[in-house]
């Protein structure tokens, strides 16, 4: 790349040499921080979770789905902050809601426990305390004031009359990253009175039981959608080799 110097009238060069040298390491500075963005946005090991929040923006955009972000799981906070960098910009109004217990996963048990096909979690896993995740979150340039926290276990955490959870209205996109079937089921039915048609419900471990039906966030929405019959999806956007993603067709 080359380097211009701002010239004088006269055609001269008008900084000094110690100028000079900072203009250029700033220009490497810069040159480098670009660097790292770009190889952790093409070839990092979030990449497929980067394409499809970029795919997700882009959808919101054109069909302009009211509602908030919603998270289910949120861990360090870098889907999140990533999320909020892509979006916040996009949609003044949208609000971004971590939902969490910050103490990791629970005990897998029932059907999460079954025939080794939990890709091996276990209770405490993920775990971040909730000051890490808002600093992450304040470091990643994200502003607390346009964010939600909703701490604890979502099966008490989302349960009708539940502060804060109970007035989050409409839901634009949900995320939902908590692993296991028994974490899934509360977070479906919390969803379905705040959907549109449209709506993007992105699972991020729909493959993470071997793409077994029977089991985690695969078996969860099924029930969930054979005790709601008014609810149908469209297949959308596939990502990594474990998550998937729908938009809702009616609700
Ligand atoms: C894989 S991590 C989330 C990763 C995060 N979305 C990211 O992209 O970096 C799973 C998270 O789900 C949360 N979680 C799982 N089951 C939960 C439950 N029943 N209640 C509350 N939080 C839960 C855990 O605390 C953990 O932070």
């Amino acid at each position: 790349m080359a380097i211009f110097w701002p010239l004088s009238k006269s055609g001269s060069k008008s900084v000094g040499r110690d100028e000079k040298v900072g203009l250029l390491e700033a220009r490497i500075h810069a040159m480098e921080a670009r660097l790292a963005y770009l190889e952790d946005r093409l070839l990092g090991y979030y990449k497929n979770r980067w394409d499809v929040v970029d795919k997700l923006a882009d959808y919101l955009v054109g069909t302009q789905i009211p509602g908030d972000y919603l998270e289910f799981g949120v861990f360090m906070g870098k889907t999140f902050s990533y999320s909020y960098r892509v979006m916040a910009p996009l949609f003044p109004e949208m609000r971004f809601v971590a939902l969490d217990s910050f103490e990791g996963l629970p005990e897998p048990k029932g059907i999460d426990a079954q025939d080794r096909y939990t890709s091996g979690f276990f209770k405490g896993q993920f775990a971040c305390d909730i000051q890490q995740f808002e600093k992450n979150l304040t470091d990643g340039g994200v502003d607390l004031n346009r964010v939600t926290l909703v701490q604890g276990w979502y099966d008490q955490s989302l349960q009708p009359g539940s502060s804060p959870s109970s007035a989050i209205g409409k839901v634009s996109a949900a995320w939902i990253d908590c692993d296991l079937y028994e974490s899934t089921v509360p977070v479906l039915d919390y969803l379905t009175n705040r959907l549109s048609v449209g709506t993007v419900l992105l699972f991020d471990d729909w493959r993470c039981y071997r793409n077994l039906a029977d089991f985690g966030q695969q078996r969860a929405c099924r029930e969930w959608l054979d005790r709601n019959p008014q609810i149908t999806l469209n297949e959308f956007v596939d990502f990594g080799f474990h998550g998937q993603s729908f938009t809702v067709a009616s609700c």
